[in-house]
């Protein structure tokens, strides 16, 4: 009798473990259930076991999830996790990227953005499918979207050097799967030498706003174009009410609408930069200036009507106007000016009232659909099209 319950006492034990989340993922016990996926995905430690033992149905889910093949997922962890590693080794924290969870998540969820959009421009454009250029391509994805989207030519190029290795084993899977040439360039696309070779698709998602030169960039983008082509452009609005909100970079309220040098001595009272060479941010390209760039054979369209193309999401209405306003500046109260020391609040606050100014007067003198690009809409579907 003594040694039944024991017995059950212990198989009792052997069970709570067994069935703990983190053995499950640890050693593939047995399959997950939709709320240990929810659990999983909320929590920073669960999130970065699950990767390192490839849990075989987190990464299914993943999958489902990101619309990504398992090959590329997993690819995108050779990348991720030793890259994570050595921060956490070497106690560095990121400053814009605060744990693995979010990092890869986020890398998943451009993905997933940036080919949706793709798509939704080739649906948009009848385009030919010869040569495709993306600038500022970091690790290469979209080149290979070009590749699967059946372009014969896929080249990038990309300021930083840290992506190569990635890029080298995506050129494997454009040229195998696809039989796409594939070309990733490192340097500033100012000054890459492209020859004569022209492009009917060419992209350039979340870049502009860290282009060394702003107007360089939309003429040699114009430049490379072929004849039928069309330049496809993701922007960031920094006059938005929701980008003054929060900027996407650095997570905080206001730095949009701030000299960059003041936007650094913010970000440096907060431990963000640690000088000013560290900020990632050149400038935020308005809606007047994309406008004006369009040169006498293109011009300037906006794509997907009412819905933000590459995340699906409605743009928010002239109606929304009032309660945009008041959470935005709430959060520079909240989030924003009990950090800043006197003067440096005192001149942040300028800045800020001024653009609140602004908006009042504009959502009074401007026609509703202006206003809502320019104030509302968080970031821009664009297209140059030859006219
Ligand atoms: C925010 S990332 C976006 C990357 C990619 N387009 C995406 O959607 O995931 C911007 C990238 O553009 C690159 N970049 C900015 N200006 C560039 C230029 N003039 N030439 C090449 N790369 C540039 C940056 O180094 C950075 O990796």
């Amino acid at each position: 009798m003594v040694s039944m319950v024991s017995a059950n006492y212990h198989q009792n034990q052997f069970e709570q473990v067994s069935s703990r989340l983190i053995n499950k993922l640890l050693f593939d016990l047995m399959p997950l259930g939709a709320d240990e996926i929810e659990q999983i995905e909320r929590d920073d430690d669960l999130y970065a076991v699950a990767l390192h033992a490839r849990s075989p149905a987190f990464l299914t889910h993943l999958c489902d999830l990101y619309d990504v093949k398992p090959d590329l997922l997993e690819q995108i962890l050779e990348y991720d996790l030793p890259g994570w590693a050595v921060s956490i080794k070497n106690r560095r924290m990121v400053a814009r990227v605060i744990s693995l969870r979010e990092r890869v998540a986020e890398r998943l969820a451009v993905w997933q953005r940036n080919r949706h959009a793709f798509l939704r421009v080739l649906e948009h454009f009848d385009l030919p499918r010869d040569g495709f250029f993306d600038v500022g391509c970091a690790l290469g994805l979209a080149m290979l979207a070009g590749a699967e989207a059946g372009f014969r030519r896929v080249e990038g190029v990309e300021l930083k050097s840290g992506f190569v290795k990635f890029a080298d084993g995506l050129r494997d899977v454009a040229c195998d799967s696809f039989g796409s040439s594939f070309d990733y360039h490192v340097g500033d696309f100012n000054d890459l030498d492209l020859g004569d070779r022209r492009f009917d698709l060419v992209m350039c998602v979340d870049v502009l706003e860290h282009t060394p030169d702003l107007d360089a960039t939309i003429r040699k983008m114009l430049e490379i174009c072929s004849q039928q082509a069309v330049v496809y452009i993701y922007q960031g609005n920094g006059r938005s009410l929701p980008m003054v909100q929060n900027e996407p970079h650095y997570r905080l309220p206001a730095l949009t609408i701030l000299p960059q040098a003041l936007a650094v001595e913010v970000l440096q009272g907060f431990g963000k930069v640690d000088a000013p060479e560290d900020y990632i941010v050149r400038q935020w390209p308005t809606l007047d200036y994309l406008e004006g760039q369009a040169s006498r054979d293109f011009e300037l369209q906006f794509v997907g009507g009412d819905t933000n193309l590459r995340n699906g999401i409605k743009y928010p209405v002239a109606a929304d106007r009032e309660k945009l306003q008041r959470n935005c500046e709430k959060m520079i109260h909240e989030k924003l000016y009990p950090s800043l020391a006197t003067p440096l609040r005192e001149e942040v606050k300028r800045h800020v009232d001024r653009y609140f100014r602004e908006v009042e007067a504009d959502a009074h003198e401007m026609d509703t659909t202006t206003f809502e690009r320019v104030y509302l809409q968080s970031c821009w579907n664009l297209a140059y099209v030859r006219g």
